[in-house]
């Protein structure tokens, strides 16, 4: 089904540091609610720092989103083009968001922000040094997010019925 204008306009790259464990999550999640809020948008992800080159996700992220049923790409690094390519750039804390300020070149028109500034001005924090149970808030931190983006995006959804 072809994507509407709206949809068409709206691109997602979600950025942390190593394209492991918090934005490849972070994309599969905001992928995932945007669709059953009935949004097709294009969701990508990729990692400032180049320690994980060729590597696949995090096992403990791999096992984190398969109980949601969600696939995950292996590492992928920030490119210049990506500031042309995608109109909205997430950032999963603030060293991110940092990095990628002082990348972006400066006729960028994507839209750099926190992730969490759509929501409570918190950063994601970093699972990698943790345990299991990190991946997992990771990943209700990824919910609650998507959806802050989404309401911010295109509106909140409207209520459906009580009945
Ligand atoms: P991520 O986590 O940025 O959420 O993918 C990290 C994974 C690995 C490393 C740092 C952060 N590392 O330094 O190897």
């Amino acid at each position: 089904m072809a994507k509407s204008n709206a949809e068409n306009s709206v691109s997602v790259l979600v950025v942390c540091l190593g394209n492991i464990c918090r934005s490849p999550m972070g994309e599969a999640v905001l992928r995932e609610v945007a669709k059953s809020r009935g949004h097709d948008i294009e969701v990508d992800s990729c990692g400032t720092g180049a320690y994980h080159c060729g590597e696949d996700p995090d096992e403990r992220t791999v096992a984190t989103c398969r109980k949601a049923g969600l696939c995950l790409h292996p590492f992928r690094p920030l490119e210049r083009e990506d500031f042309d390519k995608f109109t909205h750039i997430l950032a999963a804390d603030t060293n991110n968001l940092r990095n990628l300020q002082s990348i972006a070149p400066k006729n960028s028109s994507a839209e750099v922000r926190l992730w969490g500034s759509y929501l409570d001005d918190k950063p994601i924090p970093d699972p990698y040094y943790g345990s299991s149970g990190g991946f997992e808030r990771v990943y209700e931190q990824c919910v609650r997010l998507s959806n802050a983006f989404l309401d911010d995006v295109f509106g909140k959804p409207k209520p459906t019925s009580g009945l």
